[in-house]
């Protein structure tokens, strides 16, 4: 039997202990810039985008050294994601993975600087990758996933639509953006890292996608449900920023069915694989009952 928890911890510490490794020594200039940078990455986190690039190669039965870096340069835009999100001309949110945001710490502009060098960083990571591992396709597919029709499209869409009337087909572009296409890029670059085959490739996409997307309904739905404490990030304000969620469109007992199917359509994407799916079949269940 298949035990999450421990799996979990295990690869945490292992993204954790290359993140810490790779990131540019906070001693070396500029130095506040680097304590932003480390503050942000090293603040905690689930860890989730490298552990699924890593589940991937894994169920591909291909090597994960490429895919670490890979899911580490994916970890490093995420935080970059983060930091930008929580600024006061986005969300203004004071609280990140149990610890004050980067721009109460070390101010706006230390944040919005510390957020672009870790996108820059993530790719220079992914460039360096041996040739064996793919670095310009693995460049170009975060390079889509967080772009303008990836990530940051979502990210404009969610900011317009602030205080907008309920739009189920609008809340599901800005979700699938914001959201799904960077957990369809962890296993995506993962399994391209390792050498998997096109069509294990598509395949892994096809999960990632309907994962990413309950993903980010549940958390909708941990945002209306959950405690700061528990979350490690404030709770209520999706409703006090007048956000178009799943909650607000759906609510709570539907959106929980959506997201329950979701995962159900994610799992049913990982048949015949070469390698051990168990872990991203757990994965996929622990994505709609996480407690943060
Ligand atoms: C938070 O992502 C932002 C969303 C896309 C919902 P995570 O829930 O993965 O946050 P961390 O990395 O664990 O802090
Ligand atoms: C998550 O946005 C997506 C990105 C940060 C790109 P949210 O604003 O919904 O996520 P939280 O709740 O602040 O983590
Ligand atoms: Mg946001
Ligand atoms: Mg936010």
């Amino acid at each position: 039997m298949f035990e999450l928890a421990p799996y979990l911890r295990k690869q945490q510490v292992r993204v954790d202990a290359f993140l810490k490794a790779a990131l540019p020594p906070v001693t070396t200039r500029p130095a506040l810039l680097h304590k932003a940078m480390t503050y942000s990455v090293l603040a905690g986190g689930k860890r989730f985008r490298p552990i699924l690039a890593l589940a991937a190669a894994q169920a591909c039965g291909r090597p994960e050294a490429a895919a670490l870096t890979a899911g580490a340069a994916l970890e490093l835009l995420h935080t970059y994601t983060l930091i930008h999100d929580d600024l006061p001309c986005m969300d203004d949110d004071d609280l990140r993975r149990g610890k004050p945001t980067c721009h109460i710490v070390f101010g706006e502009a230390n944040a919005l600087l510390a957020g672009d060098a870790l996108q820059t960083l993530a790719f220079l990571w992914l460039a360096a990758l041996p040739a064996a591992a793919s670095p310009a396709r693995l460049v170009a597919e975060l390079a889509r996933a967080a772009g303008s029709q990836g990530v940051i499209g979502g990210q404009v869409e969610d900011l317009l639509a602030e205080g907008s009337r309920p739009s189920a087909a609008r809340l599901r572009y800005i979700h699938v953006h914001k959201t799904a296409v960077l957990i369809e890029a962890a296993v995506r670059l993962g399994a391209i890292a390792g050498g998997a085959s096109e069509p294990q490739i598509r395949q892994l996409g096809r999960y990632g996608l309907a994962l990413g997307l309950a993903f980010q309904i549940a958390d909708d739905i941990l945002n209306a449900t959950s405690t700061p404490e528990a979350l490690g990030k404030p709770v209520g304000s999706d409703q006090a920023r007048g956000k178009l969620t799943y909650v607000a469109v759906h609510g709570l007992p539907a959106s929980r069915r959506m997201a329950r199917s979701l995962v159900r359509q994610a799992q049913a994407a990982l048949k015949d694989l070469p390698g051990p799916s168990a872990p991203l079949h757990a994965l996929a269940d622990y994505v709609i009952c996480r407690k943060n």
